[in-house]
């Protein structure tokens, strides 16, 4: 991959990504009601963004947005160029970078993080068609051309299973949730009612239901994919759905995907359902 730089062992991409400031963290001040959503790349990013929003504010007008703390994409603020105090609180930020890199922030300044997780074969199948996109630079490979990359370790923000593992082990930190991509998928109400009681949000019944059906994958499709935004195009919303997978994988990379989660995730007790 041209323009690929390694940082603290995980790879990024300054071609992809402009303006990627993977120092950043350390230029943060948290304020008490700073929320970060951190993910590996498509576990349910903009779903957990635009779910947090609403339960922080109390708005119905769309699409909104939460800065990344590392990149700038499709030209709007990232974090970094704002300095971080641009934006209007309570401030809600998104990241892929790890664990590593907000150590700190959470630990000792407090902040509150929503970890959003997916399981790592429908993370790939969906990661790989965001590379075939056009302002991704049109991954020209196969799906299993795709998955060597990942083999060999060298995708951007690395594996994903090294991502899901490191989070996961912090799971009974004070300030960190864990959510999976498949439980918002199965029963998003009671998610958002457990998001917004870490948040110290009060919600009626009658908001949760409002934020629920206006979380509903047809419904951010239409309010996202109308906005000229180049990242959310109707590629972008492609099916959300668990288990796409089996539709691309060959029984090599299961097998091989299967010996990952033995080796990274049986030993630290995380499974994900891969099956509707
Ligand atoms: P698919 O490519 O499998 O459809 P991210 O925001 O982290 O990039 O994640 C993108 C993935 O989340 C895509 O998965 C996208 O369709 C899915 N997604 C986005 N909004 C969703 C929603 N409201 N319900 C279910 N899935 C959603």
């Amino acid at each position: 991959i041209p323009g690929k730089t390694t940082y603290r062992g995980v790879n990024y991409h300054f071609q992809i990504i402009p303006d990627l400031d993977i120092d950043i963290a350390n230029k943060w001040a948290v304020a008490p009601t700073d929320v970060l959503i951190a993910t590996y790349p498509k576990s349910g990013t903009t779903w957990m963004g635009s779910l947090v929003h609403e339960i922080l504010h109390d708005t119905t007008s769309r699409p909104h947005f939460q800065p990344f703390v590392e990149m700038n994409i499709g030209n709007r603020p990232c974090a970094s160029s704002m300095s971080f105090n641009g934006f209007a609180h309570p401030r809600v930020f998104k990241t892929h970078l790890g664990y590593d890199f907000f150590e700190d922030k959470i630990q000792k300044e407090c902040l509150k993080t929503i970890v959003v997780m997916r399981n790592p074969k429908d993370v790939l199948v969906s990661y790989y068609h965001m590379h075939k996109m056009k302002h991704l630079n049109s991954f020209p490979g196969s799906f299993h051309d795709f998955f060597d990359l990942f083999k060999h370790k060298e995708l951007i923000f690395g594996d994903p299973f090294d991502s899901c593992a490191k989070w996961w082990q912090q799971r009974s930190s004070r300030n960190l949730m864990i959510v999976k991509y498949e439980d918002i998928i199965m029963d998003c109400t009671d998610v958002v009612r457990k998001i917004a009681n870490f948040l110290g949000v009060p919600l009626t019944e009658k908001r949760i239901s409002e934020i629920v059906q206006r979380g509903s994958f047809g419904a951010m499709k239409e309010a996202y994919t109308s906005f000229s935004g180049a990242i959310f195009s109707k590629a972008f919303f492609r099916k959300g759905v668990i288990g796409d997978w089996m539709n691309y994988f060959n029984d090599e990379e299961v097998e091989y995907i299967n010996n990952m989660s033995k080796m990274y995730f049986d030993p630290i007790g995380l499974s994900f359902v891969d099956r509707p």
